[in-house]
């Protein structure tokens, strides 16, 4: 148990240990530097062996994979958003590639037709029913968005499909792993209240993250692929499930701010960006950390003007392992607190 609460941002490294239960371990798979490198991997080799020639990507997606798929293909954008079902019927050719996204992992299937070649992309939701039950030709997920790992993306085939070969693990990613991996360590020591300031382990997260996936495509660390067979996956994906319902419990129905289903995180849409952004600085000073899911103001590919508006009415909140219902209740108390100065604001 920490002695000084916060909640939020990057993992610290993590003691606890179970067993890996993930829907890859049945199909073949091949581990990475991260999750932009499996999916740059995968394009790579699709273009030399099927000739693919383009990727169309969700309009609101992480726009730094958009633009590491971009080093690959040329890549234009489909509209889709967390608060839209899943376009059914995409016209793409048959040499391309449809990036389809569990974005807020409530999706229970793609539900794209389409004649490309799909990729789900379940980062949000490695171990929910999607990416169990799938039977995509490819799917891909970061490890490091969901799992305290300082590194890491997985490719798999649900349809027994073999892609390409791993990487060798390149010096400037395990620069970069280590230097997360430092933090993580640095992290857990300042919050178990030894005398580790913030601003050192900051350091080392926000330099490996500047790192990953920038150079050469890596493999996975030896750290990180030594690990991942150890964690409690199904305990954590329960205990991810329990937060999402206990936030919501203890956060009620405010006015002007609506909750969105999600497997992933606890997911605010507000009325209007000002306020967003008022309770968000709010809660940094608090010590609450949200994520950002995803910053749309430089987009590389075409984006509806609605989706950047959007984006600047979320508030990502982080419901994983790390937290117990009384962290969850905390932070909902806190949220609700900063929306009623909000609105007092104007
Ligand atoms: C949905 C989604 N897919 C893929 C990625 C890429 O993962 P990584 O940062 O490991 O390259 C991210 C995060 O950046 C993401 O949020």
């Amino acid at each position: 148990m920490s002695t000084r609460w916060e909640h939020g941002s990057d993992f610290h490294l993590e003691q606890r240990t179970g067993e890996l239960d993930a829907p890859w371990t049945e199909h073949p798979h091949t581990l990475w530097g991260s999750g932009r490198d499996a999916m740059r991997g995968l394009l790579a080799w699709g273009r030399e062996h099927h000739g693919w020639q383009r990727v169309w990507v969700p309009s609101f997606y992480c726009q730094k994979v958009v633009a590491a798929l971009a080093r690959e293909l040329p890549v234009v954008s489909y509209v889709d958003s967390p608060e839209h079902p899943l376009r059914a019927r995409l016209d793409a050719d048959a040499h391309d590639v449809v990036i389809a996204v569990n974005l807020h992992g409530t999706r229970t299937s793609s539900g794209i037709v389409t004649r490309g070649t799909v990729v789900e992309d379940h980062t949000h939701d490695p171990f929910g029913t999607w990416a169990r039950e799938s039977d995509a030709p490819w799917a891909v997920a970061s490890l490091r968005k969901t799992l305290p790992l300082p590194d890491g993306g997985v490719l798999w085939s649900p349809r027994g499909e073999h892609g390409p070969a791993v990487r060798p693990l390149t010096d400037v990613h395990a620069r970069a792993a280590a230097d997360r991996l430092a933090g993580m360590v640095l992290k857990h020591d300042h919050l178990e209240g030894r005398d580790i300031d913030k601003s050192a382990f900051r350091a080392c997260l926000v330099a490996g993250e500047r790192a990953m996936a920038s150079g050469v495509l890596s493999g996975i660390s030896a750290f990180s692929a030594a690990r991942l067979p150890t964690l409690p996956t199904a305990e954590w994906h329960a205990q991810r499930q329990q937060n999402i319902a206990a936030f919501a419990d203890a956060f009620g129905s405010p006015s002007r701010v609506r909750l969105l289903p999600s497997s992933f995180a606890a997911t605010l849409v507000f009325d209007r960006p000002e306020h967003a952004a008022w309770v968000r600085e709010s809660l940094i000073a608090a010590r609450v950390y949200p994520a950002v899911l995803w910053s749309l103001a430089s987009p590389v590919v075409d984006v509806p003007a609605e989706h950047r508006e959007l984006s600047r009415r979320i508030l990502t909140l982080h419901c994983d392992h790390r937290y117990t219902t009384a962290d969850m209740h905390r932070v909902a108390d806190t949220v609700r607190h900063f929306i009623g100065s909000a609105e007092r604001v104007g």
